[in-house]
């Protein structure tokens, strides 16, 4: 099993299709969320900082392989960055039903050809997946908000769907990338974002949300994105 502990995995398998989004675990604790919830506001700060970068970057790789002719991968770098946001945006709201605030998010993008930025992409998604998330969730233990918890195996699952569509891209662009991507191209994808999780798919849902549970009209379609004009 991944370093994800055992505990937030029973969590997560008992609690998520019947968990309300506002609920918090209390354990008659102060009244002021803030003292109590102090450790889990700086883990959430962390997270939403994380993922607004990976959103701005999903950004400037969307229009990199808008310039050099890979529709289909800004398609998917679209999608992708819907999903991050929606990742940042739960924590936003969590932190500030907490009583805390955002911090504000410095980023320096690191854009290159679409090839490495592919090739950024699956490392960053892999890192969240093996170490990111699992450290943030096991120090999530300690006080225990439900709400966070659940967000972040939100977000560590929706990385999950990222890495393996990243991985099945890049697999085809070793030396010949130039080659394949036509092949890429030729790909019949229709992505779909969960609008509660982040889910990601690439053909029109016909279930619940896979990770959140939730129906099907929560799902948003991702449009193809289109050059900025200058
Ligand atoms: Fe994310
Ligand atoms: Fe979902």
């Amino acid at each position: 099993m991944d370093k994800v502990s055992r505990r937030n995995f029973f969590y997560l398998a008992v609690s998520l299709p019947l968990f309300p989004l506002h609920v918090y675990a209390k354990n008659g604790k102060n009244d002021d969320p803030k003292i109590d919830y102090f450790n889990t506001i700086l883990i959430l700060n962390q997270a939403f900082n994380a993922e607004m970068i990976a959103h701005k970057s999903y950004l400037g790789y969307i229009e990199k392989a808008l310039v050099e002719n890979h529709p289909n991968i800004a398609y998917m770098f679209h999608a992708f960055s819907f999903s991050e946001k929606i990742h940042a945006d739960n924590y936003e709201r969590i932190i500030s039903n907490l009583g805390g605030k955002t911090k504000e998010v410095v980023v320096s993008l690191d854009i290159h050809d679409t090839k490495s930025n592919l090739k950024k992409a699956a490392e960053k998604e892999l890192e969240k997946i093996i170490f990111f998330y699992p450290e943030l969730l096991q120090k999530l233990e300690s006080e225990s908000c439900e709400e966070a918890i659940m967000n972040c195996m939100y977000s560590w699952k929706s990385h999950r769907q990222h890495e393996k569509k990243v991985k099945e891209i890049e697999k085809y662009s070793g030396s010949f990338f130039g080659s394949v991507a036509n092949r890429i191209e030729k790909m019949d994808l229709d992505f779909h974002v969960c609008k509660i999780c982040g889910s990601t798919i690439d053909v029109k849902p016909i279930a619940p949300c896979e990770i959140c549970n939730r129906s099907l009209s929560h799902y948003k379609i991702v449009n193809r994105p289109t050059l900025l004009k200058k």
